[in-house]
């Protein structure tokens, strides 16, 4: 059985089985609405339920009117209508479920682990900058992790990721993971991309290995020859944990970006910039308005960033996040 979706102020509308979520659905017939986690985690897919009945994985039934319900967990049980944050017409994502095989596992700091995957012989990777993957794990559930490299480079991808106490891939697989090894993947997720119509400068925070979207992203930018201004700020406990900031200085002497590191722990002689990375932004820039911010990492810094930002002046639709939440996270 399936039923219709109807978006609020739109004549837009497509159908939605019952089994199926609004966020899946939208995304078959080529309409993107902005999202992250796609597990009831992040809030990023928040949208208002005008009229009609559903019910959700994560809040259980919904009654239109309804504010705050989550796109990716909720299946309709007559027809909807949805007042999503964003949507817009994008091709149906074309994603392919791959075997790549590792070829290179390098740590460039105590907790992080580069993972470097290629792609099956003549297989390409498509992808937009900012972009993640999921892979699947032998238990059959699977992790996100962001594309590091810029799409251009597509017979491989880059992964870095932070290895966290008793995780299951980040501590467990992956220490037993070595050159030629098989890991089943899914490409590409995510709406955490520059957008190509703005010409605001941009602000790009990063935690930890937050930072590797971001390197897509500027990556990306240098390629394409994008003309517009990149602050980039990165925010970490030591310096060490900036695991790669010489690539972040190269960009920076470049004239390329403005680098702004940001440690909250430094414990070593430090003459640079201290505390929490989204109030070194606040300190700088004073008021957002006519920004837009690239959030990502910690979820703690990428709600406090969306927080104060728009407290400071940011517009509601010039903030992007992806928050590295895991499953157990409440909502
Ligand atoms: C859109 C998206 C993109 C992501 N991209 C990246 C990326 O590029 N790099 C990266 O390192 N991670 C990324 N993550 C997080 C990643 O998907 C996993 O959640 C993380 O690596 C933990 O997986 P695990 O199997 O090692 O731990 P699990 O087995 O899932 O968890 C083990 C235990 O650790 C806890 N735990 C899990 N993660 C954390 C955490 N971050 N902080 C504190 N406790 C935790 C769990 O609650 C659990 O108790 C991303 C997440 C999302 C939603
Ligand atoms: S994408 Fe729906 S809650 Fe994260």
């Amino acid at each position: 059985m399936d039923y219709q979706i109807s978006v609020a102020g739109s004549d837009i509308a497509f159908r939605c089985e019952e089994t199926e979520t609004v966020l899946d659905a939208a995304e078959r017939v080529g309409y993107a609405i902005p999202y992250s986690c796609r597990k009831g985690v992040c809030s990023t897919c928040e949208a208002g339920v005008i009229a009609g009945t559903a019910s959700s994985s994560v809040q259980g039934r919904i009654e239109g009117p309804a504010e705050q319900v989550l796109l990716c967990c909720l299946c309709p049980t007559a027809d909807l209508t949805i007042a999503p944050r964003r949507i817009e017409k994008r091709e149906p994502a074309a994603r392919k479920t791959l075997d790549m095989t590792v070829y290179r596992v390098t740590q460039p700091a105590a907790d992080v682990s580069i993972l470097q995957l290629r792609l099956p012989t003549g297989v390409r990777a498509k992808f937009r900058a900012g972009q993640y993957l999921q892979i699947e794990l032998d238990d059959g559930s699977r992790r996100n992790y962001s594309m590091a490299n810029p799409p251009h480079e597509s017979d491989s991808v880059q992964l870095h990721v932070r290895h966290v106490p008793g995780g299951r891939f980040s501590e467990g697989m992956l220490r037993g993971l070595d050159k030629g090894h098989k890991l089943r993947v899914e490409l590409p997720f995510g709406e955490f991309s520059l957008q190509e119509a703005s010409t605001k400068p941009a602000i790009l925070i990063a935690t930890g290995t937050g930072f590797a979207p971001i390197k897509s992203i500027v990556e990306d930018a240098i390629k394409r020859k994008l003309d517009r201004p990149l602050y980039l700020y990165w925010g970490a406990r030591r310096l060490e944990d900036l695991y790669l900031r010489e690539l972040a200085e190269k960009w920076a002497n470049s004239g390329r970006l403005h680098f702004v590191p940001v440690l909250s722990d430094p414990q070593r002689e430090w003459s640079g910039r201290c505390g929490f990375v989204h109030e070194a932004v606040l300190e700088d820039f004073g008021s957002l308005d006519g920004y837009q911010v690239y959030a990502c990492g910690n979820p703690s810094m990428t709600s406090a960033a969306h927080a104060t930002f728009t407290q400071a002046g940011l517009a509601e639709d010039d903030f992007f996040s992806d928050a590295f939440v895991h499953t157990d996270q409440a909502a």
